[in-house]
C-alpha cells in the first residue's frame, strides 16, 4: 500500500487536554500504531537538559533533535536504551519542550522521523501540528480540547496519584504560559487544522471522548 493510503488520525490540542489518553485508547481500538509527538520534543529537551546545551542555540539544539536514539516498546519510551518514560513528564522537562518547539530547526529535525510512524494498517497521531504540518492528508482530524480548569484538575490528580507533589497555581500558570507559547509561536502554531472536528471535553469522560472519535472515523468516507 502506497504510504499517502496508510490511515491516519490525527488527534491534536493543548497540554492536559487528555489527547494522549485518548490516542492511545483510540490506537488500541482500532489496532493502529501510535505517535505521541509531544514525547519527541520532551526527549529533545530531556537530552538538551542533561548536557547543559543551551537554550539559545537553535542549532545545537536541533543536533540534539536529529541524533535521538529513542525507543517506544508498549508504553514505555526509551532514551539511548535506558527507560525514561517518568523523566521525560516533569513539568521542567515540558516547560522545556515548549520552548525548544518553538525552533524552527528543531521541528525541523522532527519531521522526518514523525511522518516515517505511517505504517500499516494505521496511525493515531497525537500532538499539535499533527493535522495541520504533518500528516495534512489525514482521513481524520481531532482537536480536543478542555477548559484550563478542568486541565489543571486533571494534572494534579495525575501528578499526586505519582506520589509528585504539586501545586494548583503553580499549574494553571504553567498551563498558561505553555498554551500561550504553543498558540502564539510563528511555526506550527497550535490551532484546530482545516475540517478538524473539535472535541471539547471538560465535562465528558475519556471513554466517552474514544467513543466519539471512534464514531467520527467509522464514517469517513462514507
Ligand atoms: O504533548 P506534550 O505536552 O507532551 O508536548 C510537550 C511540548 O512539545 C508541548 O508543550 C509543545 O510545545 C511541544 N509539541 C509541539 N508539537 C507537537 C507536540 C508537542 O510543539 N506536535
Amino acid at each position: 500500500m502506497p504510504t499517502s493510503n496508510i490511515p491516519v488520525i490525527t488527534i491534536d490540542g493543548p497540554t492536559a487536554s487528555g489527547k494522549g489518553t485518548v490516542a492511545h485508547k483510540v490506537a488500541d481500538k482500532l489496532g493502529f500504531h501510535l505517535l505521541d509527538s509531544g514525547a519527541l520534543y520532551r526527549l529533545t529537551a530531556l537530552q538538551a537538559l542533561r548536557r547543559g546545551t543551551p537554550l539559545s542555540d537553535e542549532h545545537a539544539l536541533a543536533k540534539v533533535a536529529e541524533h535521538l536514539h529513542i525507543g517506544f516498546t508498549g508504553e514505555a519510551i526509551f532514551l539511548s536504551n535506558e527507560n525514561v518514560t517518568d523523566a521525560i513528564r516533569a513539568e521542567e522537562v515540558g516547560n522545556t519542550a515548549s520552548k525548544i518547539a518553538a525552533l524552527p530547526a528543531v521541528r525541523q529535525a522532527l519531521f522526518g522521523l514523525q511522518l516515517g510512524f505511517r505504517k500499516a494498517p494505521g496511525l493515531v497521531a497525537d500532538g499539535r501540528d499533527m493535522g495541520t504540518v504533518i500528516f495534512p492528508s489525514a482521513q481524520l482530524k481531532v482537536f480536543l480540547t478542555a477548559s484550563v480548569a478542568a486541565r489543571a484538575e486533571r494534572r494534579y490528580k495525575q501528578l499526586i496519584g505519582k506520589g509528585i507533589s504539586a501545586n494548583m497555581d503553580d499549574l494553571l500558570m504553567d498551563l498558561k504560559a505553555r498554551d500561550d507559547r504553543d498558540t502564539h509561536r510563528a511555526i506550527a502554531p497550535l490551532v484546530p487544522a482545516e475540517g478538524a472536528h473539535v472535541l471539547d471535553t471538560s465535562d465528558m469522560t475519556v471513554d466517552a471522548a474514544v467513543e466519539q472519535v471512534l464514531h467520527w472515523y467509522a464514517a469517513v468516507g462514507k
